[in-house]
């Protein structure tokens, strides 16, 4: 049998959030006990599911609805997040603009999928999530990235993302809050982003999954609700502020101009159904999380207020690491500035000497070997040892 070869658009697909745990998993295996700050799952941490959300799962399969679902999402759910969008001020949304997706990731699939064609490109932030990267290598989009400017707390370049715009070019990717930064963007900021998609007949690309997820009682603007005319596809969905990763239960609300977007949308939707639904039972879920009490979004919001100031303070006080202030998600994207000359080196040196798991920024995209990121969901105490580890290990290496 000669050797299967893997197709070649999958060969620089890379997720570093996750390829960093199998070197972790080998010291965990030798007993080493591994500080965990290196995945945006609260789940792992001390963060519990509303259990009136595990009610609804539960009686849900119990009512055995536990076939496949509308291949757009349980009308349920679809007729919640068009009632949500009337309360985040994103206008005219009915059910019928709302698709359930099996998690984000996939609902950014399915609308990439159905809008870009191979050879043409779409602009994502520098840094920014894993995700966008995979699926461009896999749709043949060569990468087109916009820089984000830490002097400028993380907010998109505009001239950087004007000047990448080219013949080819489809939509504009905005993450805000933002992973990997924590960067939640201002409303004038969001409104230049438009202008530019407007000039140029691009689709925004809006993914909100942080949405709730805000410090200093800062208020998140949907970009959809300050655009009328250009289209945008609005990603939301219960793993991060309602506290089910693994649920896998997300969604893509289209929105703005309806003659230019109507063919883009029922193409997505036309894909959708070719992977028949997303998983059922949990999609009973949304009603309830959506309209049902909040008070676990108060209650997270101030832990983790309390674990990001906590980051904040010993980081910028340790020698060597700097980092600004987180606004919203659960990520920082500290810089350092010790003697070792790349991030992937520092990840692992820190990981084999100190225990600590962390991600390299060039995992993200970021071109300069000098940042990784800090997931601050772990408990203060863990937070507590890992920035005294860090301190240490700032020492050691001088
Ligand atoms: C910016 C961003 N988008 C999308 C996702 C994926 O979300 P989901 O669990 O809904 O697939 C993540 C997960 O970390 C994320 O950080």
């Amino acid at each position: 049998m000669k050797k299967i070869e893997p197709a070649k658009r999958v060969e620089n697909v890379t997720y570093a959030i996750r390829d960093v745990v199998v070197e972790a998993k080998k010291l965990k295996a030798q007993g080493k006990k591994i500080l965990h700050l290196n995945i945006g799952d609260p789940n792992v941490y001390d963060f519990v599911t509303p259990q009136h959300m595990v009610d609804a799962v539960k009686d849900a399969m119990q009512k055995n609805l536990n076939g496949y679902a509308d291949s757009a999402g349980v009308d349920e759910a679809r007729q919640s997040i068009a009632k949500e969008c009337e309360k985040t001020g994103i206008k005219n949304v009915t059910a019928n603009d709302v698709l359930l997706a099996n998690g984000v990731s996939e609902g950014i699939d399915l609308a990439l999928t159905s809008l870009v064609n191979s050879g043409e490109n779409f602009l994502t932030p520098l840094p920014g999530y894993p995700v966008y990267l995979a699926i461009a290598h896999k749709l043949g989009c060569p990468l087109n990235q916009y820089m984000t400017l830490e002097e400028n707390d993380w907010h998109p370049d505009l001239d950087d993302m004007r000047s990448k715009i080219n013949d080819g070019t489809r939509a504009i990717v905005v993450i805000n809050p933002n992973n990997p930064t924590g960067s939640l963007y201002s409303k004038k900021t969001l409104e230049e982003i438009i202008d530019i998609a407007n000039e140029h007949d691009l689709v925004i690309f809006a993914d909100e999954i942080y949405n709730k997820i805000l410090f200093d009682g800062e208020k998140h603007v949907p970009i959809a609700s300050i655009s009328d005319d250009v289209p945008v596809v609005t990603l939301g969905g219960l793993s991060k502020n309602y506290l089910v990763p693994g649920w896998r239960v997300g969604w893509n609300i289209f929105t703005g101009n309806n003659k230019a977007r109507e063919d883009f949308q029922e193409a997505t939707f036309r894909l959708a159904r070719s992977r028949l639904s997303s998983v059922g039972p949990f999609q009973y879920a949304v009603k309830p999380a959506l309209e049902g009490p909040q008070d676990h979004i108060t209650d997270m919001n101030k832990r983790l207020q309390e674990r990001r100031d906590l980051l904040y303070k010993r980081l910028n006080e340790i020698e060597g690491f700097s980092c600004t202030k987180p606004k919203g998600a659960f990520y920082a994207f500290p810089k350092f500035d010790l003697p070792i000359d790349d991030d992937k080196k520092f990840i692992y040196d820190i990981l084999y000497k100190k225990q600590i798991l962390a991600v390299f920024g060039t995992g993200f995209g970021y071109p300069k070997p000098d940042h990784f990121r800090l997931v601050f969901l772990p408990p203060m105490d863990v937070l507590e040892e890992s920035f005294n580890k860090m301190e240490e290990y700032a020492k050691e290496i001088k």
